[in-house]
């Protein structure tokens, strides 16, 4: 039985005071968009059509290499009426799955037990809320069978005061769709077409209405800054609590921020104010210190990261030490045991087993052996103004503080670089090089005159 899930994601988002389309807020990793897309990914549906409207161009720009189709609905009228701009690409013999572009915590679950269903009854997926305001109330008769959604604005008193809400989130035959959209109308206080105003319509017409209770934490909508930031510490939490069953220490889950995916080992530590985004491995053991930021980056086992390093495309090997303040950019490499010390930073660089880099250098396009030892201040020149150049460093080479390599250019295995030299031709292996400037002293020096 074949299912089109469909997303709202036309409305304007007036709460969110933004330039940018509601759908498209950040959220974790990626957009609003993008969790309730993974959702109904994971439900393998047979057809997938996202409805925009408002900012449609810049919604469907965010998205070139979608396998979905775009519905345009010309005014935002409403969510019954996106719908039905929907529907004319829906074969009648489909399951529908409703889904909102802002209720972004919806698991795939959720999604399967809407689709599952979608073909026998009216289905609403609804919740408890301590605090229902601004969403649309459930009203059930006295046998507890779904009657109708209340919007907030159109509700009594004593409406608002019931706790079961409308998620949004609503299954139905499409046939049946068919028949009952056109007869929802907009009188409500908002004079808009709403969804949820086909439940009535369908009991009259003789169908099943079914409600699925969902857990409140999939429920939450996002429609201003307030209840946005809400969702991020919903999925920081929930992120949180899978690394914690994992095996993975985290100091104070309060401030731990997962915005991607993260494969932890047994025993990881990480301190107070790390974030991990995009993909992130980190082997058994290994130690991030406090407000470092992992991005894309594959760490081995016992390494350690100290505070305030930024990780971005690198690959650390088994045994590392990196920062504090250490900058690793997209390309960097490190083997085994290697040593990246503060205010370090490397780009597009490999450093061999146990070579350090300890102090205050930058270390681009690069390519260093094993066992070499890199001075305080040193630099690789990698760019003329024009191109980038390429260092190598042989194993076991030792270059002295404040050495200016300036590439191509190339230190010989166990060669010995003295200080303060300006390295522009190639230093070869074993012997000791340096650019000699004569020290000089001029005896009883008296500064200027006042
Ligand atoms: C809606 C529900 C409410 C529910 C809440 C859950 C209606 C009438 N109300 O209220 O019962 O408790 O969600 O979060 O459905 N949209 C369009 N076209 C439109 C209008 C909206 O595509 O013309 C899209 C929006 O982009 C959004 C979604 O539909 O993704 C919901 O619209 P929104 O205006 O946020 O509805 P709520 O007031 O939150
Ligand atoms: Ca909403």
């Amino acid at each position: 039985m074949a299912t089109s899930i469909v997303i709202l994601a036309a409305g304007e988002g007036r709460r969110m005071r933004s330039k940018r389309p509601k759908v498209l807020q950040p959220l974790g990793e990626g957009t609003l968009l993008d969790h309730v897309l993974q959702a109904a990914a994971a439900a393998s549906p047979a057809q997938l059509i996202v409805v925009v409207g408002h900012q449609a161009q810049q919604v469907q720009a965010a998205y070139p290499a979608l396998n979905c189709e775009w519905v345009h609905q010309p005014r935002q009228q409403g969510t019954a009426d996106a719908l039905a701009c929907a529907l004319p690409a829906i074969s009648a013999d489909h399951g529908v799955v409703v889904l909102y572009g802002d209720v972004p915590l919806l698991t795939p679950d959720t999604v399967r037990r809407l689709a599952d269903r979608a073909q026998q009854a009216v289905v609403l997926a609804t919740t408890q809320l301590a605090d229902p305001t601004g969403y649309g109330r459930i009203v059930r008769d006295d046998a507890g069978e779904l009657l109708e959604v209340v919007e907030e604005r159109d509700a009594t008193e004593a409406q608002r005061r019931l706790c079961e809400v409308n998620t949004g989130m609503l299954a139905a035959p499409a046939r049946w769709l068919r028949a009952l959209l056109p007869q929802v109308d907009c009188d409500n206080a908002q004079r808009e077409y709403y969804l949820p105003a086909v439940l009535p319509l369908a009991r009259q017409a003789g169908h099943p209405l079914v409600g699925i209770a969902i857990d409140e934490e999939e429920a939450a909508g996002a429609n201003d800054r307030a209840q946005l930031a809400g969702l991020e510490a919903r999925l920081r939490r929930r992120r949180v609590k899978a690394l914690l069953q994992a095996g993975v220490t985290v100091r104070d889950p309060a401030r731990l921020d997962v915005r991607g995916n993260v494969v932890c080992e047994a025993d990881v530590e990480l301190d107070v104010g790390v974030v991990l985004e995009g993909e992130v491995e980190l082997g058994a053991d290994v130690h991030v210190g406090a407000h470092c930021i992992l991005r894309n980056c594959r760490i081995g086992p016992n390494a350690r990261i100290e505070p305030h390093s930024l990780i971005d495309g690198a690959v650390i090997g088994a045994g590392c030490s990196v920062g504090p303040y250490a900058r690793l950019r997209p390309g960097t490499r490190l083997a085994e045991r290697a040593r990246v010390g503060n205010f370090v930073e490397v780009k597009a660089a490999g450093i061999g087993t146990g070579s350090k880099v300890n102090h205050l250098s930058y270390i681009g396009d690069a390519e260093l052996g094993a066992g070499v030892n890199v001075g305080a201040g040193t630099i690789t020149c990698n760019y003329d103004g024009r191109a980038k150049h390429r260092t190598e460093i042989g194993d076991g080479a030792f270059v002295g503080s404040n050495t200016t390599l300036v590439a191509p250019v190339s230190v010989g295995a166990q060669a010995v670089v003295g200080a303060a030299t300006l390295l522009r031709h190639d230093a070869p292996a074993t012997g000791l090089t340096f650019t000699a400037v004569e020290q000089r002293t001029i005896p009883d020096w008296s500064r200027a005159d006042d």
